[in-house]
Formats: structure tokens, sequence, C-alpha cells
């Protein structure tokens, strides 16, 4: 085990060697073969410039806006330009939009929530109405914020609400209602015309969250695809988000959450001056926050600009219009989803071509995808977010999968013992104990295995689409508290 607090200092260049030593087990965040977690455009020098930007500002506190004007300054510069993107600003329909930057998706959806029921302080439980499409950090923010979630559900073929059953899911105590554009599951953009329209005419907030691909699909639009309307054109959009660490292609750590104007933004701040310290004024949740990402994110706009997101949205819809070619072409395989923006959502409609199974395949070779469960009439799949950096991998992808494929049903589907798969079914969630799914670990190799090796998951996904969702949500917490213990 390394030890963080040795009784003395260890020399700079050994503990470099040693984090990469443990970074060669990770995932490779570069190469366009890792189709979830990171988002690559492969431009030469980017990295480099992102980081020295982020080393000059890590140690810049945004606790203050005015001890610290360079943060201000890049922070405000990143809302101008993603409010841009995103149809507000001078000479649009949307002049007084203001924003802040976030750590990340999640808390831009988490503020969206609270500013929406702090602006309503007289709803004594209130309601957020969202697609069962919608990102979970929707309901981590309804948890967190005690709003009641009502998930409308979506069609099977589109994937997205009928705007009917989400006006239908309106009530007197609802504070907001969000949809996505795109969501992150299929890939594809929510009716937010009809829905915003909606919300507008029941005086309700609506949140559009552009987190996922919201960066990408204004220049999709502008290289030919057909994006139907999602953003502050639209009247009725009162909030949206958009992390620029996904398409904008930062560092982690930056998302910006975009209000249409500043009094629908002033429930988003917290305030305490009822202590003997100082005023207390914050816009988001952290209250220290690092300048690092800020001036890592600034640096990399600023360096790739305008034309250069419009050449990274051509590379990507020719990679996901190649990888969408492959899937067409193997038999037994199709896409669940079309793949119009950043996503290629695959399926398999041949009980031979156990999808978990063909994902285990694929990561042997080298290609790691995201397999998604089966939820609410919606199959199994795997999910491939697209970025730029794939386009040069493509024609190896189409080989890789068909290979992949035939090795999948040459192994055959999972089958799972009998009496594992009535545990799934039926346990109740409250009934599983850390003991036993400390025993299932050990026996899926889940623990303790070599670093770098990828262990077969294709019978721990079957035991997880086995289980209804509160248990499978029981076991991963189990796991993962497994996997957080003290290295002594
Ligand atoms: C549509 C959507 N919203 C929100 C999030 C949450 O973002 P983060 O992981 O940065 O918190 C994601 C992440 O993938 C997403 O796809």
């Amino acid at each position: 085990m390394i030890d963080a607090l040795p009784p003395q200092g260890v020399p700079a260049d050994q503990v470099l060697a040693e984090l990469r030593g443990m970074r060669a087990a990770d995932l490779p965040t570069h190469g366009g073969r890792l189709f979830a977690y990171v988002y690559d455009p492969a431009r030469a020098g980017l990295d480099e410039l992102a980081m020295s930007a982020y080393a000059l500002s890590a140690h810049v506190n945004g606790l203050d806006p005015t001890a610290f004007p360079s943060l201000l300054a890049t922070e405000n510069a990143l809302v101008a330009a993603a409010a841009r993107v995103l149809g507000a600003g001078p000479g649009t329909d949307a002049p007084d939009v203001v924003g802040s930057v976030t750590s990340g998706g999640t808390e831009s959806l988490i503020l969206a929530v609270k500013t929406a029921r702090d602006a309503h302080p007289e709803i004594t439980a209130p309601r957020l109405v969202a697609p069962s499409t919608a990102h979970a950090a929707f309901a981590k923010a309804a948890h967190y914020l005690g709003v009641a979630l009502d998930l409308v559900p979506v069609d099977p073929e589109t994937f997205t609400p009928d705007p009917a059953a989400v006006a239908a899911a309106i009530t007197a105590d609802t504070v907001l209602v969000a949809c996505s554009a795109p969501s992150y599951a299929q890939g594809v953009v929510d009716p937010v015309e009809q829905i915003a329209a909606i919300a507008a005419e029941r005086g309700v907030r609506c949140h559009v969250d552009a987190c996922f691909g919201g960066w990408a699909l204004p220049f999709l639009r502008r290289v030919g695809v057909a994006v139907p309307a999602f953003d502050f054109g639209l009247p009725g959009v009162t909030s949206m988000s958009v992390d620029l660490h996904k398409y904008a292609y930062t560092p982690k750590g930056v998302s910006v959450l975009l209000h249409r104007d500043a009094g629908l933004r002033r429930p988003q701040y917290f305030a305490f001056a009822d202590w003997p310290g100082y005023t207390m004024v914050n816009p988001v949740i952290s209250s220290t926050r690092s300048g690092g990402p800020i001036a890592a994110a600034f640096a990399t706009l600023r360096h790739v600009g305008d034309e250069g997101y419009l050449e990274l949205a051509r590379q990507t819809r020719d990679a996901v219009a190649g990888l969408a070619k492959a899937v067409s072409e193997v038999d037994g395989l199709r896409l669940l989803a079309p793949a119009d923006f950043t996503v290629v959502c695959l399926t398999s409609d041949d009980p031979g071509l156990d999808l978990f199974v063909l994902a285990d395949e694929l990561a042997a070779r080298g290609w790691h995808t995201q397999p998604q469960l089966p939820y609410q009439g919606i199959p199994a799949s795997i999910h491939l977010t697209v970025t730029a950096s794939v386009l040069p991998q493509v024609p190896q992808f189409g080989p890789a999968l068909a290979e992949s494929a035939a090795a999948a049903r040459a192994h055959g589907p999972v089958e799972l013992p009998a009496e594992l798969l009535a545990m799934a079914a039926h346990l109740p969630p409250d009934q599983l104990t850390a003991e036993m799914v400390a025993g299932l670990a050990d026996t899926f190799g889940l623990t303790g295995g070599e670093p770098g090796a990828a262990p077969r998951m294709a019978v721990v996904n079957a035991v997880l689409a086995a289980a209804p969702p509160r248990l499978r949500e029981r076991l991963l917490v189990e796991f993962v508290s497994l996997l957080q213990r003290p290295s002594w």
C-alpha cells in the first residue's frame, strides 16, 4: 500500500513516478476507445495549455469574487460564451441572461432545482416534473432538497415524453419542469419547444438540461445536422445547464448554469451574516472554490475558438455516422435510438447475442463501452458517448464489433444459477447485507484482482439486470462501500 503521509517526504520525481504507475491501470483517457467518462478532442497541445492555466490559478479562491478579479473575469467570460452558444445574450430574445460556473452537471442541476424551490417559499411540498430519461442528478437534487419527483414515462420507441403527459403531471405544487437536450442514455432531445410552452402557460419554470451534449448541439446544427429548437430562443425556457467538461473538452470540474434573468437567479444565492465571521455569499454549493478548473476552461475555449468547435463537431458527426453504420452491419445488433447527435446506443434482438457478454468481449479487445440495464420496458443496451477523438478509430471499430459479436455468440448468454436469479428478483433491499455483497464480489472476482485486468462484468450485469432498481442501488452502494476503505 502507498502511504500518503510517510515519515519523511518523498522526492518529487518519485511521487510522480508512483502516480504514473497507478495511472497505468486506469482506462485510457485518450485514444478514442473509451466511450464514457472522458471527452477527448485529440488536439495536440490542448492538455498542456489547460494544465498550465490550471496551475496558474489553482490556489486562487472563488470564495470572494472581489479578492481575485481574475477569477471573476474568467467566470463571467465563460458564462457569456455559454449563453451565446445557447441562444442568449445581446441581440437575442434573452438579452438579460446571467449565470454561474459550477463544479459539474450534478451541481448545476441541484442549484436549478434549489433556485426554483426557493422562488416559492409559499409552496410547502414542492414538486419537480421530469421525463423518466432525465439524468439521475435530478433525483439526487430532489432527494437532497426535499422536493418530490414526478417522473413522466417516455415512449419506448422515441425515448421522449408525450408533452400532454408532462402537462398532466404539473400541479399547483410544481416548482420546476425539466427536460433534456439531449438525454444521456439514448442521446435524444426532448420536445423542448412544447414542454417549455406548457410550463410557461402554467406559470412554472422550465429547466433544459443541456449538460451532456448542449455544447455540441449548436455546432452540430451549423455543420448541417438537424437539431430541434432547445435553447433560450424558446421563451418558456427559464434556465439551462451546459457542462464545459463534456463537449467543450475542458478538464473536469466546470459546468455553467444559466438563468434567463437576474431575478430568476436570485434564489440561487445563499447568504448568511448571522455569525461572527465574514458574511457568506455563495452562488454555488462550494464556498472555497479553486480557480484552477475555471482558468483551464477559459484557456481551452479561447484556444479552440468557434472555428475549432465547428471542426470538432464535424469530426464527431462523422464518427457517430461511422459507428452507427458499423452497428447496422452486424447481424443481431441494431441502434436502439437514432444516432442523431453524439450518442450511439445499440441493442441486441438475438437471444444468443448477450449484450453484456458483447461489452466484455469489446473490452477484452481494448474498446470500453457502457452497458445499460433494462428499465421499464426499455431493453438492455450498450451506450457509446462519441467524441472527436473517435473518428480515426472508426475503421477499426467495425471489425472489432463483428469479431466481438462472434465471440459473444460463441460464449453464449449469461445463465445465472436459479437461486441467484431468485435472490436478485425477490430479495427485499433492506435484507441485503454487506457480507452477502462481499461474498458476491469475491465470487465474481471484483475485489483483489490483478490491477489493470478488466474483470468479466457480464455476470454482474446480469444479476443487476434481474434486480429491481431499489435492489440495484443497494447492491452497488454496498459494493462501492467495500471499495472505499482506508489503505492502511
Ligand atoms: C444529461 C446530463 N445531465 C447531467 C449530468 C451530470 O453531470 P456530472 O457528471 O458532471 O455531474 C450528465 C452526466 O453525464 C448528463 O449526461
